[in-house]
C-alpha cells in the first residue's frame, strides 16, 4: 500500500511536471524576434561626447563607485573600481565584428535587429556628411537584409557629436535644425533598407540623466536646462518625423519609451491624484509623439513602487544593478497603453546578470505577461531583447561591469561566447512560442 501511494505520488508529479511543460504559449504569425544594441555602447572607437566625457570623468566614476551608487555585490563586481571600466574605448568591436555577431544574433533564431546609427560617425565635422561611414551603414543593413533580420534603426540614442555640444547641445534651438539635416540625410540614403525608424531613444531618460540630474553628458544640470532640451528635442522629433514621412511615406515611425511600471501603493485619496501625475510627466513625450508615429516602443525594465512604506527587495528578485525584477509589470504598461491604438514593438527588455543565473527565467516571465496583453487585445508585434552582446552600459554612466547580454564578451580578447539563455530564447524564437516551466 504504502509503496502504491509513492508510486501514485510520483506519477502525479510527473502529470504535474509534464502539464507544466506543456503549458505552451504561441504568438501571433508574423512576430518580430531579435535583440537590441546602440552604436556607442558596441561599436568601439567612436569619437563623440560621450568619448570626451568619459575621458574626464572615468577617474571620478571608479573613486565613487561602491559608495554613491553600487553597494549592491560590489565585491562580486571589483571592475567598477577600475578606471578603465569607464571609457568605452574599443567596446565589443562590433564596428569590425557586425557580421559574426549577425550570424550568431541568425542562429539564434533572430529575425529582426534593433541598432543605432552613430551620427558623430557620419557627420564628424558639422555639415561634411562621411561618404565611408555611410557606405559602412549600408554595408551593415545589407547584412541584415542577407540574414533575413528585419532592421530597426535608432537614430538618436543618447550620443551626439563634439560639435552639437559645443554648440549648446539641446539647448539652443538650431539643435532642431541640425538633428533633422542628419535624418533627412541618413533616410535617404537608406529608405530602401529600412522600413522601421526609432527616432529617438528613451527621451525622458536622456534628459533626465543628461540634463536635469547632470550624470551623464552633457552634463547640463538644473530644471531651465532640462525643459529647454526635452522640448527642443521634441521638436526636432517631430520634424525628422514628418521628413521620413516626405520621403518614404511607407515608413514605420516610433520612438522607444522608457516605461516603466509605477506602482502605486498609498492612502486611496491620494491614489488617483498621485497615479495622474505620474502618468502626465513619465508619458510626456510619448503622448505628444503619438500623432507622428506608426507604432510605439516599449522600454521595459522594472517598476517603481510609490509608497510611504518601503519594503525589501529579496535578492533572488534583483538584478546585478540592484533593480526589482517584475515581469507582470511589463502587461500593466501595455495595457495602460492599448488606449493609443497603435502597434507595439517592445524594443528593450532585460537584466544585469553576469552568471546568466536570471535571465532564462526572466524572458520566459515576461514574455508570458506580453502573451496576456495579446489576449487581451494589445496588438504587440515584437520583442527585443536588450541586449545581443554584453556592452558599455551607459545609464548613470556604469560602465562595462553590468552583463546584459545573450553573448558575454570576453573584453581582453573579445571573444563571444552564448550564454545558455541565447540558447532558450532561440527555441522561443525559432518556434514562435514560449513553453512555460
Ligand atoms: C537604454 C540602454 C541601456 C539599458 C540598460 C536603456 O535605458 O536605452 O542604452 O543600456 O537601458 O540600462
Amino acid at each position: 500500500m504504502e509503496i502504491d501511494i509513492a508510486m501514485e505520488k510520483t506519477l502525479s508529479e510527473q502529470v504535474n511536471n509534464n502539464q507544466k511543460k506543456t503549458e505552451t504559449l504561441t504568438f501571433p504569425t508574423g512576430f518580430l524576434w531579435g535583440a537590441a544594441t546602440s552604436a556607442h555602447q558596441v561599436e568601439g572607437n567612436t569619437n563623440n561626447n560621450w568619448t570626451e566625457w568619459e575621458k574626464n570623468n572615468a577617474e571620478r566614476l571608479a573613486k565613487e563607485a561602491g559608495g554613491k551608487w553600487q553597494t549592491w555585490q560590489q565585491e562580486k563586481f571589483p571592475e567598477m573600481f577600475d578606471v578603465k571600466n569607464y571609457i568605452s574605448g574599443q567596446a565589443c568591436d562590433h564596428y569590425n565584428r557586425y557580421k559574426e555577431d549577425f550570424d550568431l544574433a541568425k542562429s539564434g533564431g533572430h529575425n529582426a535587429h534593433r541598432f543605432s546609427i552613430e551620427w558623430s560617425r557620419i557627420e564628424l565635422e558639422e555639415g561634411k556628411f562621411d561618404e565611408r561611414e555611410i557606405e559602412h551603414y549600408r554595408k551593415v543593413l545589407m547584412a541584415l537584409k542577407a540574414r533575413g533580420m528585419e532592421p530597426f534603426v535608432t537614430l538618436w540614442h543618447w550620443t551626439e557629436p563634439i560639435w552639437f555640444q559645443e554648440k549648446g547641445g539641446w539647448t539652443d534651438k538650431k539643435s532642431i535644425e541640425y538633428f533633422s539635416r542628419f535624418v533627412e540625410k541618413v533616410v535617404g540614403e537608406y529608405q530602401d533598407l529600412v522600413r522601421f525608424w526609432v527616432v529617438v531613444n528613451e527621451p525622458n531618460v536622456g534628459m533626465g540623466f543628461g540634463y536635469l540630474l547632470g550624470s551623464q553628458p552633457p552634463a547640463k544640470k538644473g530644471p531651465v536646462n532640462f525643459l529647454r532640451g526635452f522640448f527642443n528635442l521634441f521638436a526636432a522629433f517631430k520634424k525628422s518625423a514628418l521628413i521620413i514621412k516626405k520621403i518614404d511615406p511607407k515608413a514605420e515611425i516610433g520612438v522607444a519609451n522608457s516605461i516603466t511600471h509605477y506602482d502605486v501603493k498609498i492612502f486611496p485619496g491620494l491614489y488617483y491624484i498621485t497615479v495622474s501625475v505620474v502618468d502626465f510627466f513619465s508619458n510626456y513625450f510619448l503622448r505628444r509623439a503619438i500623432p507622428y508615429c506608426t507604432f510605439i516602443g516599449c522600454n521595459y525594465y522594472s517598476r517603481h513602487v510609490i509608497s510611504s512604506r518601503k519594503k525589501d527587495i529579496a535578492p533572488e528578485k534583483r538584478n546585478d544593478l540592484g533593480w526589482e525584477i517584475y515581469p507582470e509589470g511589463i502587461y500593466h504598461v501595455l495595457k495602460s497603453l492599448k488606449k493609443y491604438n497603435l502597434p507595439f514593438y517592445i524594443t528593450e527588455n532585460g537584466l544585469a546578470d553576469a552568471m546568466d543565473e536570471k535571465r532564462p527565467q526572466f524572458i520566459e516571465h515576461h514574455l508570458r505577461f506580453v502573451q496576456q496583453a495579446i489576449q487581451e487585445g494589445v496588438d504587440v508585434r515584437g520583442y527585443f531583447h536588450w541586449s545581443l552582446l554584453d556592452n558599455f552600459e551607459f545609464v548613470d554612466m556604469r560602465g562595462f561591469w553590468p552583463r546584459f547580454g545573450l553573448i558575454e564578451i570576453d573584453y581582453k580578447t573579445l571573444k563571444r561566447k552564448p550564454r545558455k539563455s541565447f540558447y532558450e530564447y532561440a527555441n522561443i524564437c525559432k518556434n514562435n512560442e514560449v513553453d512555460l516551466t
